[in-house]
């Protein structure tokens, strides 16, 4: 497939690549994305999972750990091709950092170094207290997925406890989303592997890169807002199609194609 060579030589003539994700690079690990047919917001309304429902209603907490209970899964997925794909370019040398939605830690569970993943919207892994912000690992607190399992509260100072990952109404990490933009405006090649790009300000991250003068590519089962920027589009699985780019990568540094 032509696309695959030339992301493939893309890769090869590039030195600083930024990867950014979204949910569609975890589909193949088993975990839903949200707006696919079947997607987490075809099945839960978005606005139950607002802060300022979060904090004020305690059936609302109750519906969200119950969900990530269910989700509690994601503790036991496991990266697929396109996450190993992620990581070899790492291996390679030419990777500048991932920039992830995603909140599975399936970039660092492949082998990306956690300071090489900026995570724009949290960790599922892990959850902090809204009252002393004391910050403990998911598994020592999650609660039965049983409809009547209680929110989990802070063994330190009973305050509500919350998955640390961004909910509708908060802002994103400021550090992590400043830094995420600095080195989006210092890379050669910004790889988007999918997502919509349809959520903010995540989603004006791909443009600073291309305003600073970075080549998009873009691996995406269905159309984005971006398509027409990139020099590269790729509508395909992403862990079928960054297999194949990965192989062409491999035959190219070995001088095994001109
Ligand atoms: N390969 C390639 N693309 C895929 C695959 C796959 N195997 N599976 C799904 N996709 C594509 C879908 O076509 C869709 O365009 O991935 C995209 C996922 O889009 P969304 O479900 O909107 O997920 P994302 O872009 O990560 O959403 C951003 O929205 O609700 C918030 O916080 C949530 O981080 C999330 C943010």
């Amino acid at each position: 497939m032509q696309e695959i060579e030339s992301l493939a030589k893309l890769i090869t003539e590039s030195r600083r690549i930024i990867v950014f994700t979204g949910a569609g690079v975890s589909t193949e690990s088993g975990i839903p994305d949200f707006r696919s047919p079947g997607g987490v917001w075809t099945r839960y309304d978005p606005e139950d999972f607002t802060i300022e429902r979060f904090v004020s209603n305690p059936d609302s907490r109750r519906a969200f750990w119950r969900m990530s209970a269910e989700s509690g899964f994601l503790a036991r997925a496991e990266p697929n091709p396109a996450h190993y794909a992620i990581a070899e370019l790492d291996r390679l040398g030419r990777l500048d950092c991932v920039i992830t939605q995603n909140i599975d830690d399936l970039h660092q569970k492949a082998g990306v170094s956690s300071e090489k993943v900026l995570e724009l919207h949290g960790n599922m892994h892990w959850v902090v207290c809204l009252g002393c912000r004391r910050r403990s690992p998911m598994l020592d607190v999650l609660p039965g997925a049983d409809e009547e399992a209680e929110a989990p509260v802070c063994c330190e100072c009973q305050g509500i406890l919350k998955p640390d990952v961004i909910l509708f109404g908060e802002t994103l990490p400021v550090v992590t989303l400043k830094e995420a933009t600095r080195r989006a405006q210092m890379c050669d090649l910004f790889i988007v592997i999918g997502s919509a790009l349809l959520v903010y300000p995540a989603a004006y991250i791909p443009t600073y890169a291309t305003g600073a003068g970075a080549r998009l590519a873009i691996v995406n089962l269905t159309p984005t807002p971006l398509d027409h920027e990139a020099v590269t589009l790729i509508h395909g699985k992403a862990g079928e199609v960054m297999s194949s780019v990965m192989e062409r990568v491999r035959l190219r540094l070995a001088g095994d194609l001109s």
